[in-house]
């Protein structure tokens, strides 16, 4: 008889972005920060070729696939939540098949990153190894195998998150940098509880769209203001409009922050999120509605959408013990920076 294998688990951050969205895809910047809420997967490994995965996001709807699929069967496999985990194995070669159980305390299609959260937590039980820009491109890589056109944004920072820190991130360069917020200030994320899919959102038209800009501009995240008044088309020109203003507000945020001036860093989230939603049309009414809504209590310095918008959560920040999530009236969390899943490797 086969020796039992000892059975491992790994915790997947999701992640908040503070500043910075739809700029991963442009080579511009951002600043997300991984959070405490996230997915927790087992593993138990077996000598079987073959891999068998539950979630208790989707109860009863276990799937089973084989230790090396191939692509167009990972693309028909079903339950279809199960791709991107046949996907991740299939790029990650694990020595050993087993069974896989996520348990998330993450709202599912929210813009917190679960499916990063669970790809990075994954890549981790599967073996992989190398830095946290390795682990990130082996999760998009896998969402692209399932054909998401996500950028690193996610994966990088539920991987190389900080305890304690924002991250970051320039795309151009590929180059991460702990942020430290020099004010006691707090971190909430309020769910409006509209869903989205990346599959099914403009996601893949904003991307379409910043490319054709691209095309006659160059990369957004390194074009100035002066270079988008070249775009005729006046669509192409607010959304490049918006990825040139969103870089320069995640490095006047992030000032904003250190030097203590929470004043202006709710200023600039105020900014962003006009932005995002006039010129980049990724917000919805209710998201309007509610970040307006939080953005007017007492306490609370600034409120944006996070992540790639049509639905799911914004984040406000609030000065401490000034606002209790549970008064929101809508499912409200205080999220706090943690280490990602390569942090955590590194600590043993
Ligand atoms: C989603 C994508 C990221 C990024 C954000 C928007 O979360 O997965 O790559 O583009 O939207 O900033």
């Amino acid at each position: 008889m086969n020796e039992p294998r000892a059975s491992r688990s790994c915790f997947g951050p999701g992640r908040v972005n503070l500043m910075g969205d739809h700029t991963d895809y442009n080579q511009g910047l951002a600043l997300p920060m991984a959070v405490d809420l996230g997915v927790a997967v087992t593993f138990d490994p077996w000598d079987e070729a073959r891999v068998d995965i539950s979630s208790d996001a989707y109860p009863g709807e276990p799937a089973s696939f084989p230790l090396d699929p191939d692509v167009e069967s990972i693309q028909d496999l079903e339950p279809a939540w199960a791709r991107l985990a046949a996907a991740v194995v299939s790029l990650a070669r694990p020595e050993l098949g087993g069974r896989f159980h996520i348990a998330s305390s993450l709202p599912r299609g929210s813009g917190l990153s679960s499916s990063a959260a669970v790809a990075v937590a994954l890549a981790e039980l599967c073996g992989v190894e190398g830095d946290a820009l390795v682990v990130a491109r082996l999760c998009q890589a896998a969402e692209h195998r399932i054909g998401v056109p996500v950028g690193l944004l996610d994966p990088l920072v539920c991987a190389g998150g900080r305890a304690g820190q924002a991250l970051r991130i320039d795309f151009a360069t590929l180059t991460t940098e702990p942020v430290t917020m020099a004010v006691d200030v707090e971190c909430m994320v309020v769910d409006s509880g509209q869903r989205r899919d990346l599959r099914t959102s403009a996601y893949a038209t904003r991307v379409a769209e910043c490319g054709a800009a691209a095309a006659v501009v160059g990369p957004l995240g390194l074009a100035t203001e002066a270079d988008i008044i070249g775009l005729r088309d006046p669509l192409l020109r607010r959304r490049a409009r918006h990825v040139v203003s969103e870089c320069a507000r995640v490095d006047a945020f992030a000032r904003a922050l250190s030097r203590g001036d929470l004043v202006g860093a709710g200023g600039v989230m105020d900014e962003s999120h006009r932005s995002l939603a006039e010129d980049f049309e990724a917000t919805t009414p209710v998201i309007d509605e509610l970040t307006e809504r939080v953005r007017s209590r007492p306490g609370v310095v600034g409120a944006r959408m996070t992540g790639a918008g049509f639905g799911g959560c914004i984040v406000a920040l609030a000065e401490p013990g000034t606002v209790d999530p549970a008064s929101l009236d809508a499912p409200a969390w205080r999220v706090v920076p943690v280490d990602g899943t390569v942090a955590r490797r590194k600590r043993g």
